[in-house]
Formats: structure tokens, sequence, C-alpha cells
């Protein structure tokens, strides 16, 4: 198992990213702004939690030696620059305990951050919450991960009580749940439905960065390529709900920097999530150098806000942009399905 996660770490680390949605989005563009960069607030809300830098440290690692050396780096960072951080599933340590130090290292490093729990859809709230327990978390992330499954050599196969175990995880959890995918994306009905049982934090985390069908398909020995670049893309996922629901919806899947963070957060996102841009930045470079530059990916945020003439993040949800016409299509299309 733990093998497993390195395996997801290396394959992530190989893989190849370019061009996605992000890139068929324009920001209108104001020529007079009346703002002072000085001025510029980036602070959010999400659920019950604020957040004093809109974007966050996404789900990924835990259970391994390479994990623990990773999320104590990541935790060094989240301290550094105030910065929510979430653990990878954490069923792992659920069966062995011996795991525990990769996701407990989270609060022994930054004890007053904000951190998230990640457990497996098909969990019930006992195990929710002892995850929630070793993590000493403020929320935890469900990860609905079928397509995944489906790919993965080892991967469950059986999905059938996920709707109830979701039902008797929002009764009885003792922490706000975040319903979260892992690359997929998530469709307008998948993320109503959710609201319908009582979810209120959803993280639509769409394709067009880590694709884990890819990385699935890297380790069978027979592989399902047909399921590479499946789902939709977080701006389809975002752009296909906005203003037609109340959950508080969290961007991932494919940010790549501060002008994709700005576009999410225009989109409809209240905070927005990045694992392999975070992956990459630690095992690249030193704590430092990370550290400058997630300190200068927020001063970008600001800039790109002064220049769209927004003070802040709920002012950056309402201000226009444009889509290039396959986007603008494809969400129609998407807004049709329900
Ligand atoms: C190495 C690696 C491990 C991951 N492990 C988990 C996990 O345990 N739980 C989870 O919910 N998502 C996991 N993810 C998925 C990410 O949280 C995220 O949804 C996905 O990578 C898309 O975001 P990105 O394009 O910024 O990487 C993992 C991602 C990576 C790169």
């Amino acid at each position: 198992m733990s093998q497993r996660k390195d395996d997801h770490i290396q394959f992530a680390l190989a893989q190849k990213h370019g061009s996605n949605d992000f890139d068929k989005m324009r920001f209108v563009h104001t020529s007079i702004p009346s703002t002072k960069l000085e001025d510029i607030d980036i602070s959010t809300t999400l659920g019950p939690f604020t957040l004093n830098t809109p974007f966050f440290i996404n789900a990924m690692t835990g259970g391994s030696e390479q994990s623990l050396r990773i999320n104590e780096k990541l935790a060094y960072l989240a301290k550094a620059c105030d910065l929510v951080m979430a653990t990878g599933s954490c069923s792992i340590a659920l069966k062995n305990p011996a795991l525990n130090d990769s996701f407990t290292i989270l609060e022994k490093v930054y004890p007053e951050g904000l951190r998230f729990a990640n457990v497996g859809a098909g969990h019930r709230s006992k195990q929710v919450n002892q995850a929630v327990d070793l993590v000493k978390a403020h929320a935890c992330q469900i990860h609905v991960n079928a397509l995944q499954e489906i790919v993965m050599p080892e991967g469950d196969k059986d999905f059938s009580s996920w709707w109830d175990d979701l039902k008797e995880c929002v009764e009885h959890a003792k922490v706000p749940l975040i319903v979260k995918e892992v690359g997929f994306g998530m469709s307008p009905t998948t993320i109503l439905k959710l609201q319908g049982i009582g979810i209120t934090m959803i993280d639509v985390s769409g394709q067009g960065g880590t694709d884990f069908a890819w990385i699935e398909n890297q380790r069978r020995a027979q592989p399902l390529n047909f399921f590479n670049g499946w789902g939709h893309s977080t701006l389809e996922s975002l752009l296909s709900v906005k203003g037609k629901t109340h959950v508080d919806l969290i961007a991932s899947g494919g940010i790549r920097g501060a002008l994709d963070i700005a576009k999410a957060l225009a989109a409809g996102a209240k905070a927005v999530g990045l694992s392999s841009y975070f992956l990459r930045l630690v095992s690249e470079t030193s704590l430092e150098e990370s550290i400058t530059i997630v300190n200068q990916l927020k001063e970008d945020l600001k800039k790109i806000m002064c220049v769209l003439d927004v003070k802040n993040v709920e002012e950056l949800s309402k201000t226009a942009f444009i889509c290039d016409q396959d986007l603008q299509y494809r969400v129609d299309q998407l807004i049709n399905t329900f």
C-alpha cells in the first residue's frame, strides 16, 4: 500500500502538464481601475472557516517514509506562508498505526494551522472520525475516486454503498465534510445531489492537471488507455453550476499559478487547491526557495486583482470574463444535462 503511494508520487512527477481549459478563459480588461495594490485582500471564507490565503496544499501523501519527508516539508511551507493543508488518504494509517507519523507531522510542525484529513468514499463516520482524531483536523475530505479505483489494478470495484455511506457521514461526522474528486471533475447532477444530502463543501477537482487514469495505467500490465483524459475540466465543473448552488465550491485540478487561481475564484470557487504544483515545488526546490515562490504567488494574485479593479475575493467572484467558444459550448451542454 505504501508502495502504491510512492508509485503515485513518482508517476505524478513524471506526468507532463500542458495547456488546459484555464487557457480558454480570459478576463475583461479594465483600463482605469480604482484600486490600490496595498488594499487588496486575498482572504476568503470556506464553510465555517476563514482562510487568509485563498489557495491551499491539497490532498496527496501519507503512509510511507517518502510521504513523511514530503508532508513535513509541505507543513513547514504551509506554516511559513499561512496555507491550509490537507493530508493524503488516511485509510492506510487507520489499518496500520505504525504509519501514523506521516499524518501527525502536520500538527507537530504547524499546530495552529487549519488542517483537512482525507479518507476515501465507502468509509463510515467511525473511520472519518478516527482520521480526524489522527490528524487533529478541522474538516475531513471524502474523496470520490471511482474511476481511479476501476483502473487501479488492486482497486475496489464495489461502489454500491457510497451514497448511503456519505449520508451516514453527514449525520455523524464530528467535523464539516468536503466531498472531493481526484482530477475527473464533477457534473452539475452530482453536485446538486450532494447538496441534497446535506454536503456543504465540494472540491470539484477537475481534469486538466494530474490524471489518475494515466497514473494507474502506468501500474497496469494491460492499460485501460481509453480512460486517459476522462472527465470534466475544473472550469466546466465550476461554470456549469455557477449561481445554481449554495454549496461552497473548491477548485482543484490543473491549477498552474496565480492567473489560474484568479480565474478559478472568478468562476465561482471559494478556495483553490493545488497538488502537483506543490509536489513539484518541494521536490525540486529547497524550503527557502519554495517559501519565496509561494509568497510571490500571493503577490501575483494581488496584482491580478488590482488590475481587474477588485478589492477582495467576493468582488473577484463577480468580475467579468469571456470564454472560448468550445469551452462555452461544453459548459452549455453540461448545463442541459440537469
Ligand atoms: C501524488 C498524489 C497523491 C494524491 N493522493 C490523493 C489522496 O490520497 N486523496 C485525494 O483526495 N486526492 C489525492 N490526490 C489528488 C489531488 O488531491 C488532486 O485532486 C489532483 O491531483 C488534481 O490536482 P492537481 O492537478 O493540482 O494535481 C493525489 C494527487 C497526487 C499528485
